[in-house]
């Protein structure tokens, strides 16, 4: 069981008043809070072990190196891959998902293929798609979802076809909270010898996650939604494709060789090994320590733990908001299919509104599209508020939260 009152004290910020008032933080599907611990290891970095990594032989450069290759082996292992060579880091979600899309869709999408995504992606995992589809010219079908924002298993099923070579998923939509059956869609895939990319931005953050168990061939999630700092994010892939992709971005360190060839007057280049390979120039190292603190943080209070006090948190708030008569709450109503995401909106008031006024009370909380407009569109949503959970949130919070929906109710 998590304490969250107890470790609420690792989270500087949240001691914060904000309008003059308790900062109350509902905005965890954005970004999360940092701890002292993860704060601490990046100045610790900075004051005592700062050198770039990979590229000389002194002391410190050997100490970085070690902490970014240990890095990567914390989230191997707490992603359940094989090896760090299964381990890209990358700025993010959005990058990584770039990545995919350039190195593999560049070169293996042609005039006559077809990538799956889903109306409830978030834009990261459409834009790359739509922007990649009018350079080769491959179709993209987009897989419907329900009036409960739950995804459509049988137009998923209508939409797959040997043409598919790809699909696209989210595994925990950031506007509905809903979790897909990413092994059902895993297997019918594979089925079809489809390769599937998951965007597990808002699913690793807040549940085991095993990538072995759900035998994807890509996954995007990033370290600024689980206590880690922004700008860091991972690409797990599985190795034997990771082997056969060609770079995505060139320059330092992700070549193994550049020879200037006279004759030719041009350079062959070989490429690093993996997971270096991926990952060219100076990358973020401080970001890296930080995500691999944050890794072992939540560790501590066990993911199994995470994942419950989200669910009651989630069951909790549902209820009370039900007591709300102007509110509606869009996504299943059965707390076990959702994650600790609430989107909804109070009648006659516009998200925006509705958010500055909580915000005066010290509430924040999301406003707006959430970057996922098509998902609205078919919803016929105009905008909605968010409010997200994390582990360090309290059912206190949400009574406070409920008062102040109340006062907006009687405006
Ligand atoms: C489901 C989902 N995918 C992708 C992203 C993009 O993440 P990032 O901005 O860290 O790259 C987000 C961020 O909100 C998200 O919720």
């Amino acid at each position: 069981m998590l304490n969250p009152i107890k470790l609420r004290e690792d989270f500087p910020i949240l001691k914060r008043l904000v309008n003059g008032y308790p900062l109350i933080y509902f905005d965890n599907a954005a970004t999360t809070q940092k701890p002292v611990q993860v704060i601490q290891a990046i100045r610790e970095f900075y004051e005592k072990h700062n050198a770039n990594v990979h590229r000389a032989v002194h002391t410190l450069s050997q100490e970085a190196t070690e902490l970014y290759e240990g890095a990567h082996e914390e989230v191997a292992k707490f992603i359940n891959a094989e090896s760090i060579e299964e381990i890209i880091f990358l700025r993010g979600t959005t990058e990584a998902i770039n990545l995919v899309a350039y190195s593999w869709g560049l070169r293996n999408l042609n005039q006559g293929d077809e990538v799956l995504l889903t109306l409830m992606e978030h834009h990261s995992n459409i834009v790359p798609w739509e922007i990649l589809s009018k350079i080769r010219g491959f179709k993209i079908k987009y897989v419907d979802v329900n009036e409960d924002g739950l995804l459509n298993y049988e137009s998923l099923e209508e939409n797959i076809s040997r043409r598919t070579k790809l699909i696209c998923l989210t595994h925990v939509s950031n506007v509905t909270g809903v979790i897909n059956d990413v092994k059902r869609v895993v297997k019918l895939a594979h089925d079809y010898n489809a390769l599937v990319l998951l965007d597990a931005a808002q699913s690793v953050p807040h549940m085991p996650t095993d990538v072995k168990a759900l035998d994807v061939d890509f996954m995007a999630f990033s370290g600024h939604k689980m206590l880690g700092p922004t700008g860091i994010g991972v690409l797990y892939g599985k190795r034997q494709h990771l082997e056969e992709l060609e770079p995505f971005h060139g320059g330092g360190e992700m070549i193994r060789q550049v020879s200037y060839n006279p004759q030719t007057g041009r350079c062959m280049i070989t490429w690093n090994r993996l997971p270096w390979k991926f990952e060219a120039g100076t990358p973020n190292i401080a970001g890296a320590i930080g995500l691999a603190t944050a890794i072992k943080y939540l560790k501590r209070l066990g993911m199994e733990n995470v994942k419950v006090h989200e669910e009651e948190l989630t069951g909790y708030a549902l209820k009370r908001m039900a007591e709300c008569q102007k509110v509606t709450i869009y996504g299943p109503k059965d707390p076990r299919q959702r994650c600790g995401i609430i989107s909804f909106n109070v009648a006659n008031v516009d998200s925006h509104d509705l958010a500055l006024f909580l915000d005066s009370y010290g509430i924040a909380i999301r406003s707006g599209f959430h970057c996922a407009q098509p998902l609205h569109q078919r919803l016929g949503l105009p905008s909605t508020a968010r409010a997200s959970f994390y582990i360090y949130n309290t059912k206190e919070e949400i009574d406070r939260f409920i008062d102040v929906l109340k006062e907006v109710e009687q405006l």
